[in-house]
């Protein structure tokens, strides 16, 4: 490795240096750049200083490289002094289907942290929601790998679309908070293949993700920093990634100095520790990594500096903004868009404003504030800090103005909102530790019983971001909400709903068990919370609807289940063909038809049922879906393709996609357990 003399250059030097010559090619001018690096300087660049930024080089003019947190909006260093919009969780996100919304949220966002003067979003994150109890449930997207890939995929491109680097995280299967510095997830390379690893592949493949950050656990034994078969055989080789991977912060604690660097860790953050000058000197002389590899890491890094722009005139960049009508419509549009209406008996929902006189609003959640929270005590790396937080009283109040009575009295009024749920404390749904139950407070449950009985016209809202049990008062209830936490236009968007100004279209991107021991993470101790710091991920792809369908288990709501205030019909199923082979593609087209009285929003879903199998396969697969809007009594004919892809399943034997010859059961439904229409289908090589 070579020490040269360093020059200092002039910054009138400096902007003559082909590097920062703008018209000149990226890979000419991160060669350029790297090869005036001396080793300190390299070694300088490999680590974080100040939790957020990248170490400078002066003499070559390299600025700090910054990047915050996080998925819901963006996070600076000045802890809550600058103000930004807060965006609903990313459950909420996806519980819309909706990824022209997951792209408006990336390119918002981006805005954002440009407009702070950052480089990069720690979003988004996309673990597989394996267990309800996971802590992190509400930053994550779904159970499902194929909308987890869609939502990613257009959350990447829509953040990139203005030279912000998104950092995908946290890679892989870090899907619980418990001993997660610690534990290995002991996962199978079929899992892996179907179902933890596509929706990573796909924002690199589709989305070119310019940033991977690290998992903090080990992945079968191995810490995803240092785990070269993850890092360097996967993502890099076999993907083709070209942006650099960041640990996740403090998550190389545990590992070597040379593990990272021949993994391919290009960025320790938050500060030096492995990759501190000494160790990595150390290690070089020692001959535990060369030299080629090391630059293979810092060229990565500096590869998304020119990217994000950081060499670049800022007039020649796309220009940041920050909390605009603009991005709050964008906040208040998902969250519409993500609730999801559970239960409607007698069509209790929507409520009509000319009818009421009197509303009961009561419950915990009724007017808490769940944005700008406090980082450590549970809020976790998603908490941002909004300029305002409509709270559903407060939409509600804004809603009822001079029209409606709001009172604390469930006796007395025409109808009752009763606000439940969870919030960002320590074991509820916050980062650093998991759930610590799946029920709800008790105080909360008896809160329910005791205003059902007092009025029966009792809506419950829950504002959480993970599966609960609600078997104790579901019953009871005529009309439940699962509205999340939806960002700072929280408070409007389930008046919206509530009222009737928007039809709910959000759909479940989890399946919520009835009881814990039913979800596949919860089998025994040796899968959740793990044994000796293993855990085993035992049901293998059996996750979510899988399992509950192999075993026939009635969820309490299933996978892609929502109600709407219309009602839709499937109609007229076809398949262009009857028989398909390798290189063919099979459309398949499907009418819906809006039968309701009113305009709305339906999620179409697509699965592939396997019929017969020499492996052992889900009794169905999300392949497709698509939202449709729909004017009352408006049919629209809907078409998807499908490839080898969307039939094959992994075989561990031969490591390869197969899709072997036999017949296949195209399934047309509005949620995981309501298929309406079916059609079969003929493989052969
Ligand atoms: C979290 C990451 C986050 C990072 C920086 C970690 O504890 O796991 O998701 O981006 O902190 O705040």
């Amino acid at each position: 490795m070579s020490n040269k003399v360093s020059k200092t250059y002039s910054e009138e030097e400096l902007s003559q240096l082909p590097f920062r010559d703008e018209s000149l090619e990226l890979e000419e001018r991160v060669k350029d750049l790297l090869s005036r690096l001396t080793l300190a300087e390299k070694f300088k660049l490999c680590s974080g200083r100040l939790m957020w930024h990248t170490k400078r080089i002066k003499r070559l003019g390299v600025k700090s490289y910054t990047m915050y947190d996080g998925p819901h909006g963006v996070r600076d260093d000045t802890m809550g002094k600058i103000k930004s919009t807060y965006f609903p969780s990313a459950i909420c996100r996806a519980a819309t289907w909706d990824p022209k919304l997951s792209y408006e949220f990336g390119k918002a966002v981006a805005e954002e942290v440009r407009d702070v003067g950052a480089h990069m979003l720690l979003a988004p994150g996309i673990n597989i929601q394996r267990t309800p109890m996971n802590g992190r449930t509400f930053e994550y997207q779904t159970e499902d790998p194929h909308l987890n890939k869609i939502l990613a995929v257009a959350t990447v491109k829509g953040i990139q679309s203005q030279r912000i680097a998104a950092c995908v995280k946290h890679f892989v299967c870090n899907n619980q908070e418990t001993n997660r510095f610690t534990s290995s997830s002991e996962v199978s390379e079929r899992a892996l293949q179907e179902i933890y690893l596509p929706a990573f592949k796909a924002t690199v493949q589709e989305a070119d993700a310019w940033s991977f950050m690290t998992c903090y656990n080990k992945v079968n034994g191995i810490y995803g920093s240092e785990n070269y078969n993850l890092l360097r055989e996967r993502l890099i080789e076999n993907w083709g990634f070209r942006g650099f991977t960041v640990s996740d912060w403090v998550a190389t604690n545990y590992t070597s100095t040379e593990g990272c660097v021949n993994a391919g860790l290009s960025l320790e953050m938050p500060t030096s520790k492995k990759y501190s000058k000494t160790n990595l000197r150390n290690a070089f002389q020692e001959g535990k990594f060369s030299e080629e590899t090391f630059n293979g890491n810092i060229k990565r890094l500096l590869r998304v500096m020119f990217l994000v722009g950081l060499f670049d005139d800022k007039n020649s960049l796309p220009s940041g903004n920050r909390n605009t009508l603009e991005h709050q419509s964008i906040a208040r549009k998902i969250a519409e868009n993500g609730i999801v209406l559970l239960k409607n008996k007698n069509a209790l929902l929507p409520l009509n404003i000319d009818e009421l006189k009197k509303v009961a609003i009561v419950g915990p959640n009724a007017d808490n504030k769940f944005g700008g929270g406090n980082i450590l005590s549970g809020g976790g790396s998603s908490v941002n800090y909004p300029p305002y937080e409509i709270t559903p009283l407060e939409g509600l109040k804004q809603k009822c103005r001079n029209r409606v009575e709001i009172i604390e009295t469930p006796s007395k009024a025409d109808v009752t909102i009763l606000f439940a749920g969870l919030n960002h404390e320590h074991g509820k749904d916050a980062e650093g530790e998991d759930k610590n139950s799946f029920e709800l407070p008790l105080e909360q449950i008896e809160l329910i019983k005791r205003t059902v009985k007092q009025n029966p016209n009792t809506i419950v809202v829950l504002i959480n971001g993970s599966p609960i049990s609600m078997d104790d008062w579901i019953d009871s209830v005529p009309s439940v909400i699962e509205a999340w936490y939806g960002g700072m236009e929280v408070g409007t968007a389930i008046a919206n709903v509530l009222f009737g100004d928007v039809n709910p279209s959000g759909k479940l991107t989890l399946t919520f068990p009835k009881k814990l021991s039913d979800s596949p993470a919860h089998k025994s101790e040796r899968n959740f919370p793990g044994v000796e710091e293993k855990v085993f991920y035992d049901e293998g792809i059996y996750v979510g609807y899988r399992y509950f369908d192999r075993e026939q288990i009635e969820p309490l709501f299933p996978f892609g289940y929502g109600l709407s205030y219309t009602t839709f019909n499937y109609e007229n199923l076809k398949l262009n063909k009857e028989k398909f082979s390798k290189n063919d593609t099979v459309t398949v087209s499907v009418d819906i038809v809006n039968t309701g009285n009113r305009s709305g929003a339906e999620i179409i879903q697509l699965y592939v049922q396997d019929i017969e199998s020499s492996t052992d396969r889900p009794p169905k697969e999300l392949k497709q879906f698509e939202k449709v809007n729909l004017e009352q009594n408006e049919k629209k004919t809907v078409e998807f393709n499908l490839k080898f892809n969307d039939f094959s399943f992994y075989d561990d034997s031969t490591h390869s996609w197969v899709v072997e010859p036999g017949t296949f059961n195209i399934l047309i439904g509005s949620s995981s357990r309501a298929i309406h229409l079916q059609k079969e289908i003929e493989y052969s090589e």
